[in-house]
């Protein structure tokens, strides 16, 4: 959350963009999360986005979002499973993640049931499990359907799977309601995470036996191995066959219920309590506290026995005892108010950094990473833990200030490591008793590992000051980055190559074949089997150096390596023809990532059509003083369009103060922003000066819009086809035969905005912004952000500001959004 504004002064407008990010970010991050098992950050970066997010939300009611995250649980449920409705919603907890939120939350709990501060209320604790929910309804006992939360109303048809836990009854033991839904958590413990994930690997490695057998090239795909416990289960729960499910080791403990046409007891205690005798594990470490200093003592207790539990646990729940109160207490939103989750912070330990190793990444990138004792932090063994950064390394910046984060970290330094949720672990402390008393200063090295070359530390075009990050200066003769930008090309993104994986390149750039993109399309079948088999034999040989004895050398024959050879030239020719956008993202540019790719794509017919388009924009590149200017944090946008409109008289008067002129409405940030970057009123005057003197070209601004890409990227672009060796090698794909297709929608010539500018404003109706933009584009307008004399058409639905009085100044034609709908044959 590095430099974020503080909520409280976000301006309305700043707010509704920040949630409407907060809103796409936190989506991508749920969907990867529960579609796909595979979590992108950690559970408190996420937490913190959703802190943020409420936060906005509550300054500014009513701009919470109709697909706010605030109003979600879970993500929708996935396409492979049938649907079930749950006959009552499946909530998630708020959370707590100090004594004093929890503090709070009995004090909310208190005034909205009127109770005095000191009258008894009984709340329940019990270990947060770190699974996923299941919904099991039985009707007259019996089990008739089991679903998952999916998106909290509707969630995944897992019956048949969920029959095969031993922990989930068919049938409810004793007299049980006629309907009654039982909720819980499915978990999986750490001893059998770790003996289905050695299962895995072993069966991944029989397949790849048999494959190579087969005469399949075997690029060496990590085996499918789960990150952790919960997705472990997850991923094990949502299996298409039940027999897979049968197969691996789940646990169930039941904690709640939905619907039920009786509810078996007064309060939460006493219906877990009938919920064991109906044959369900109930968690054995619930107790129930009359005040809250029990409830924390009963945390701090849970959380010490956390690492020897067995099973993930990431905090503990209270729930208010007696189920009269929770009905009072009812519900907002998404969760109940009788409720909360009580977090732990992530977990910690201490190892020792024995190694700083440096890798060189595609674009010469040197990223050190620290090679540690291997220790177990939550189940997991972490051995390495990326140190990002010089500055991280030695804990300051170039100019030796302060930063933010990082720390003299040196070699032999006992470190404390945290593996925060599920994702990348990273090092949270230094403990410098122990530091032993020879350790010096890590050196970071400023020559590339790979080539030798001098590696740097370049202006950051976005700040004006030395990247944190030292690269290597030798872009094309470096073995790293060719290699790494080998991989690139050949990944699943770009050219995606069949069997071309990222062992194959290894081999094929160590036996020398491919130096640069185009060699892959020229390679011949002799070659190739030499240099295949040449890499076999090396393996076998290091197996047995490594092994100490004699194993016998495996026998491949001659007719099993030809197929396979078959098989990768086979998988190249597939793609001698590739979209034009794998073929922009393959060449792996700077800043140029698939979006951008994507939306060039769409304005060029084909490569040669795009370098010419960069050519162009190379005439008449952006001067780094209107670069910085544009790209000045909070500045950019409309209003660096109005200073770039500002009279040449004014920029020379000396009385004109910019901060003080109210026609480029600046707002409070941006007067700091640019006082804090220029300093006086005259710096600010020269600095718009010399930006206006340095503007770019249109065909700049073109590609730059093109690409929807910054000035940062758009001078990437223009730099990669200046280097003549970049240039060459793209020449070379067209020349070994590839060539690209590109499905863009032709402009329709009756267009009636065919080359107009136009700028859309106000809210719009009947269809969101982006989509009236993307259906203007694809009648060949060009849709612009702010008005100038350029313009040809603004539509302005209601709510129009100062775009509406621009158009007036300028004298452009204003539409309403359903004379523009006519316009376009719509209405
Ligand atoms: S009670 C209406 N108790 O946490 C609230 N939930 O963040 C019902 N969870 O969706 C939930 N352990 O998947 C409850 N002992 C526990 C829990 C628990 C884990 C999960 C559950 C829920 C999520 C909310």
């Amino acid at each position: 959350m590095a430099n974020e504004t503080s909520v409280d002064t976000l301006t309305r407008k700043e707010a509704a963009s920040e949630l409407e990010r907060l809103a796409e970010v936190m989506a991508d991050y749920d969907r990867q999360y529960y579609e796909e098992d595979a979590p992108a950050v950690s559970d408190e970066e996420y937490d913190a986005l959703r802190k943020r997010n409420l936060a906005i939300e509550a300054r500014f009611p009513d701009l919470v979002r109709g697909d706010s995250p605030s109003l979600k649980v879970g993500s929708a449920p996935s396409a492979k499973f049938a649907k079930i409705r749950h006959a009552l919603p499946m909530l998630s907890l708020d959370n707590a993640f100090s004594d004093e939120d929890v503090a709070d939350f009995a004090k909310r709990v208190r005034r909205f049931l009127k109770l005095a501060d000191d009258a008894p209320l009984a709340i329940t604790a019990e270990p947060k499990i770190d699974g996923l929910s299941l919904s099991l309804r039985y009707e007259k006992g019996r089990l008739v359907s089991a679903a998952t939360r999916g998106d909290g109303a509707v969630g995944e048809d897992v019956t048949a799977n969920a029959l095969t836990l031993p922990d989930i009854p068919d049938e409810l033991h004793g007299e049980a309601p006629e309907i009654f839904e039982v909720r819980g958590e499915v978990y999986m413990t750490h001893a059998d995470f770790a003996g289905l994930n050695i299962k895995l690997a072993e069966e991944a490695a029989a397949l790849a036996e048999a494959a190579e057998a087969a005469g399949k090239v075997v690029t060496a795909k990590a085996a499918r191995q789960f990150a952790n416990p919960r997705n472990a289960a997850a991923g094990s729960l949502r299996q298409k066959n039940p027999e897979v499910t049968r197969s691996r080791p789940l646990r169930f403990f039941a904690y709640a219920w939905g619907e039920a046409s009786e509810v078996p007891g007064r309060t939460q205690t006493e219906v877990v309590e009938a919920l064991g005798h109906f044959g369900f594990s109930t968690n054995p470490l619930m107790r129930r506290f009359d005040h809250i200093a029990g409830l924390i003592e009963h945390y701090r207790s849970i959380e010490a026995q956390r690492a020897t539990l067995g099973y993930d646990i990431d905090g503990v729940v209270y729930k208010v005892d007696d189920l009269e109160l929770q009905k009072r207490l009812g519900f907002v939103s998404r969760a109940p108010r009788w409720a909360i989750a009580h977090k732990f912070s992530a977990e910690q330990a201490t190892t020792v950094v024995r190694e700083i190793e440096i890798n060189v990444g595609r674009t010469g990138k040197l990223a050190p990473l620290a090679k540690l004792q291997p220790v177990t932090v939550g189940g997991v063994v972490v051995s390495n833990v990326t140190l990002h950064n010089e500055d991280y390394i030695a804990g300051k910046d170039a100019d030796g200030g302060p930063i933010r984060e990082g720390k003299d970290i040196r070699i032999g330094d006992t470190i404390v490591i945290q593996r925060a949720g599920d994702v990348i672990p990273q090092v949270v402390d230094i403990v410098i008793e122990k530091r032993p008393a020879d350790a010096v200063p890590y050196i970071f090295p400023d020559h590339c590992p790979a080539c030798n070359s001098k590696a740097e530390r370049l202006v950051n075009p976005r700040t004006g000051r030395l990247d944190s990050n030292r690269v290597c200066t030798a872009t094309l003769t470096c073995p790293a980055q060719a290699r790494e930008g080998l991989k690139h090309f050949v990944s699943r993104n770009a050219f995606d190559i069949e069997g071309l994986g990222e062992t194959m390149i290894e081999t094929l750039f160590d036996a020398g074949l491919v130096h640069q993109p185009a060699d892959i399309f020229r390679l011949q079948f002799e070659p190739l089997r030499e240099a295949v088999e040449a890499r076999r034999r090396e393996l076998s040989e290091l197996r047995r150096t490594a092994e100490g004895k004699a194993v016998p050398e495996k026998t491949v024959k001659k007719a099993e390596t030809s197929r396979a050879i078959e098989n990768i030239l086979s998988g190249i020719d597939a793609r001698r023809e590739v979209p034009l956008d794998r073929f922009v993202f393959a060449l792996g540019i700077p800043e140029i990532g698939e979006t951008s790719a994507k939306s060039l794509a769409r304005h060029f017919d084909d490569v040669r059509g795009f370098i010419e388009g960069v050519d162009a924009a190379a005439k008449g590149r952006a001067g780094e003083d209107w670069t910085e200017l544009s790209t000045l944090r909070t500045v950019g946008g409309n209003t660096f369009a109005r200073m770039m409109e500002i009279e040449p008289t004014k920029l020379e008067d000396e009385s004109w103060d910019p901060l003080k002129d109210t026609s480029l409405a600046l707002k409070a940030n941006q007067r700091v922003a640019l006082k804090e970057r220029y300093g006086e009123a005259s710096a600010i005057r020269e600095a718009i000066g010399r930006a206006s003197s340095h503007a770019p070209s249109e065909a700049f601004l073109s590609l730059s819009k093109d690409g929807d890409l910054g000035p940062v990227a758009t001078q990437s672009l223009i730099s990669f086809f200046e280097e003549k060796h970049n240039r060459e090698a793209v020449l070379a794909l067209l020349e070994a035969g590839v060539s690209t297709i590109n499905e863009r929608p032709k402009v329709p010539a009756a267009s009636p905005v065919a080359g107009k500018t136009m700028v859309f404003t106000g809210s719009l109706e009947k269809m969101t912004r982006p989509d009236a933009t993307k259906r203007a584009e694809a009648l060949g307008a060009k849709v612009s952000g702010s008005v100038s004399k350029k313009t040809d058409l603004v539509v302005a639905g209601p709510g129009a500001g100062s775009k509406l009085a621009d158009a007036e100044k300028h004298g452009v034609k204003v539409i309403s959004e359903d004379e523009w709908l006519a316009l376009i044959g719509e209405g």
